[in-house]
């Protein structure tokens, strides 16, 4: 039986995007609600340290509460932030780092920077993927209406509907033509009878569109399909290059297989350059660092706030012209070509082998001799071995994935006992715990949180670390 409770303030945001309540003592996480709100929660689910529920009813609504900008918001999964004012989207983020470096860092904090925001609060991502299902989602209105016999669609997954692909005509999240490319393919799709895919049976052409951008004016358009129909693939992205002259490069993948990913998988190129470019203003000095972004390269998804954390982090390492610098997960080498000329030699690690070889293209790009890149997983390459051959950085960036780093990494790196690390994470969580562990020899000078992706729960932090003993 669902319990209801009345009256509730909501006081809080979490990390994970959703708010929080409390009753007596224990922690209550809301659907549906935002702090300074005061509503009735139906819980549906009670574990032993909290409970989940949803607000079923309004009795006072948040001074922070603004309309949603999206027609698709309550559905969609992105942006679950946007009806709280930003501002206030912010404190929440700045937040969650302060709680996190005091609590689980145990870190005095007396110098942490207000966060910087986003000059974009949308159409921030340089890279959006739309998914083609047969199977859209229906709203009841539909469903009454007599539409669901229009059951193919193409946009985002439902959240929590692995089959479900929530139909969309307008995202706010990437500038144009991201949404006028995405329709045009449905109707061609639907003018030309192509099918859908449908994720329960494997079978349908369309499965995905990726489309890419830079702010040199790029646009990189990736159309997966799941079955090689060379005359429906030619005459789809035909149309979609003569429609979209501005499209400067173009590209295929046949996945037969029964998952998305094609890390491993050959896309072909339809037409256009091989490759987009992404161009920085140097940290210092004139004259900007290019990056080269093939179908498969990462690249940070707001570049504009990727331009802001690179420079934070140039800021914070203080590199001298003779110092050598470690530029760890460097993904495809953007930090370490960033940095390149301010330092005596930089070397980058990755794990990804496909990310380390666009690395070195980028340093070949901006015409760098001293930058050096090895692949292989952090904990086996960072050894005592690795310093003694390459020497001991004086200089560490270190950029994680949200696991932050293997005690092992970290270990390393109070072996070699660089003068500064600047740990740039977007897990705040790990983040804290690592900084943990490295406190024996390193006391945290600086904190920088960046808001890279406005109206969710997530933050970016840069933090300086010096050494102490
Ligand atoms: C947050 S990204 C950093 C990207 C880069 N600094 C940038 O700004 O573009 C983290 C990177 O760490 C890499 N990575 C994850 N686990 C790793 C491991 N165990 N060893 C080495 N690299 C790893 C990922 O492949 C990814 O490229």
């Amino acid at each position: 039986l669902k319990k209801l409770f009345s009256h509730i303030p909501i006081i809080d945001m979490a990390a994970t995007g959703k708010a929080v309540a409390k009753i007596d003592g224990q922690v209550i996480f809301v659907e549906n609600a935002i702090p300074g709100d005061v509503v009735d929660i139906s819980v549906y689910k009670r574990k032993k340290n909290f409970m989940e529920g949803k607000a079923v009813q309004y009795h006072e609504r948040s001074k922070a509460l603004v309309d949603p900008t999206c027609n698709y918001f309550g559905m969609c999964g992105g942006c679950k932030w946007q009806n709280i004012e930003y501002q206030e989207q912010l404190k929440y983020k700045e937040k969650q780092v302060v709680e996190n470096l005091t609590r689980i860092g145990k870190v005095n904090i007396s110098d942490i920077q207000p966060i910087v925001p986003s000059p974009d609060k949308y159409k921030y991502r340089n890279k959006l993927e739309f998914t083609f299902s047969n199977k859209r989602w229906l709203t009841w209105d539909e469903i009454e209406q007599g539409n669901e016999k229009f059951q193919n669609g193409v946009g985002f997954h439902m959240p929590g509907q692995f089959d479900k692909v929530l139909d969309i005509g307008e995202c706010h999240l990437q500038a144009d033509p991201s949404n006028a490319i995405r329709n045009f393919v449905r109707e061609y799709a639907f003018k030309n009878d192509y099918t859908f895919y449908d994720i329960r049976r494997h079978n349908g052409l369309l499965r995905n569109l990726i489309i890419r951008n830079t702010t040199t004016g790029d646009l990189m358009v990736i159309l997966q399909v799941a079955e090689n129909d060379e005359e429906k693939i030619q005459n789809i992205l035909k149309a979609i290059v003569e429609e979209f002259p501005e499209i400067t490069s173009c590209f295929y993948i046949v996945n037969e297989k029964m998952n998305d990913s094609f890390g491993d998988l050959e896309p072909i190129h339809f037409s256009g350059k091989l490759y987009i470019t992404e161009v920085m203003k140097k940290p210092e000095g004139d004259g900007s660092v290019s990056f080269r972004i093939g179908p498969k390269s990462f690249f940070q998804t707001n570049s504009n706030q990727a331009q802001t954390l690179y420079k934070i982090s140039y800021d914070f390492a203080q590199i001298k012209k003779d110092e050598l610098v470690y530029d760890l997960y460097t993904g495809t080498g953007t930090i370490a070509n960033y940095i390149a000329a301010s330092a005596k030699r930089v070397i980058g690690i990755e794990y990804v082998e496909a990310s380390v070889e666009d690395a070195r293209e980028n340093a070949k790009l901006n015409n760098y001799d001293n930058l050096e890149f090895f692949s292989g997983d952090m904990k086996d390459l960072l050894t005592q071995q690795f310093f003694s051959i390459h020497g001991k950085p004086d200089v560490v960036i270190t950029d994680p994935p949200r696991a932050g780093m293997h005690e092992d990494v970290c270990k390393r790196l109070l072996e070699a006992e660089p003068s500064r690390i600047v740990y740039v994470s977007c897990n705040p969580a790990t983040q804290a715990r690592d900084i943990e562990w490295l406190s024996s020899k390193y006391k945290v000078s600086n904190v920088q949180p960046v808001d890279m992706f406005p109206h969710t729960p997530h933050v970016e932090n840069v933090v300086l670390l010096t050494r102490i003993v």
